[in-house]
């Protein structure tokens, strides 16, 4: 994992001051006065040294099920592999044309509904989270841009777990707090899944997170799932973001990576368990208010069988207003092996978490907790982000 040299000199001076590798990476990204430069982040929409092309068995996804997820044909798929990191993959935006609308309406909209769980239900009564779409559509629509409004409880969305829902201060999953996991959401998946390699893989929980221009999230590995063995998939729509991949210890310096609208990776062998942040959202190269692949028509005839209705006009209205500065990530996880159950599934050999303290798994915004990332109470400050 050989690192820019401008990185290794960074990083050493950090470790002189007792800085990790990572958390000094994490930092130089984060920085917004001056903005930190660029030019080593990888960006697999251009090519880069580091990366090589994965040839991904064709077999594995017929066109149909993957035009019923809204998926390019399998042999149309760009995928990549990254120098030093096994197990990891990234595919370069699959969508099908117009498709992504229907997935960015989904977490909008669908998604954040009970029985699933956000962050919203620690401090608002369970009439005003019912329905979080309805109640923060006109406002969004009468959005003026560049101007500070007052925030639509979407707006305040953090997060929404979905199928064994992930408990924040234990930080594991239990049989006792469980919904059916979105019958969509698991078939996509499987799609990918299956694209990757893993046609057993089975989606029981989802993380999503809701990330605005002045979001970050802490320097965490993902070990909370009894089974590690299976693969964590990532979706992320709207505005890009800096995804910095390290090590299996912070001492070791991250790779940073461009992740734009529609691109999907999946971790999976030695890369399922190493630690990850997202220190940055960019608005997309270019300078529009969107992504281009969010503005192009949809493909495809309308009556073709699909896993999700398309998103109406007024709909993606509601959704493009959201995304102009915003960045929606869906995780999705197999948590335990197949026939496992909670009582007999955690390895006892196995740490819960090597997370540290300073960096938990959490969503950060600058605006709420200043420029510098606030002390160890992670708790108060998720409650905070809201
Ligand atoms: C991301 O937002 O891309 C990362 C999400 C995660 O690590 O859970």
């Amino acid at each position: 994992m050989a690192a820019p040299s401008c990185c290794r000199k960074m990083a050493a001076s950090g470790l002189e001051n007792g800085e990790d590798a990572f958390r000094m990476i994490f930092r130089f990204y984060k920085k917004r006065n001056p903005p930190a430069d660029l030019s080593s982040v990888i960006d697999f929409s251009r090519g880069d040294s580091r990366v090589r092309p994965v040839e991904l068995s064709v077999g594995a996804l017929t066109d149909q099920d993957a035009l019923r997820a809204g998926l390019q044909s399998l042999d149309r798929w760009k995928a990549y592999g990254l120098e030093g990191y096994p197990g990891f993959l990234f595919i370069s935006n699959p969508f099908l044309p117009g498709w992504q609308h229907r997935w960015v309406r989904q977490c909008l909209k669908s998604y954040p509904r009970k029985p699933n769980v956000c962050n919203l239900d620690l401090h608002m009564s369970p009439e005003h989270t019912v329905d979080l779409w309805e109640s923060s559509k006109e406002q969004l629509r009468r959005k003026a841009p560049n101007r500070r409004s007052q925030k639509s409880v979407l707006e305040k969305l953090r997060w929404v777990t979905l199928g064994y829902h992930y408990n924040w201060d234990t930080k594991k999953y239990s049989g006792e707090h469980q919904s059916a996991f979105p019958g969509d959401l698991a078939e996509l998946s499987r799609c990918v899944s299956r694209a990757c390699g893993f046609p057993a893989f089975t989606p029981q929980a989802g993380i999503l997170n809701y990330y605005h221009m002045d979001s970050s999230l802490g320097i965490h590995v993902d070990e909370s799932e009894p089974d590690r063995r299976s693969p964590l998939l990532s979706f992320s729509f709207g505005q890009s973001c800096i995804f910095l991949l390290g090590g299996p210890s912070r001492e070791l310096q991250p790779t940073a990576m461009l992740m734009h609208s529609g691109d999907i990776m999946v971790m999976s062998g030695p890369s399922r368990l190493l630690y990850h942040a997202v220190p940055r959202i960019l608005s997309f190269p270019g300078g529009g208010l969107l992504p281009p692949c969010l503005s192009e028509p949809p493909a495809g005839d309308p009556s073709d069988p699909c896993l999700v209705e398309p998103c109406s006009a007024q709909e993606w209205e509601v959704c493009a207003q959201y995304l102009r500065d915003s960045r929606v990530n869906m995780t999705v996880r197999q948590v335990l092996e197949e026939g496992g159950s909670f009582s007999v599934a955690q390895d006892p050999a196995a740490p819960m978490s090597r997370v540290s303290k300073e960096d938990e798994y959490h969503l950060e915004d600058t605006e709420a907790a200043g420029e510098e990332e606030v002390g160890p109470n992670l708790l108060v400050k998720r409650k905070k982000s809201f």
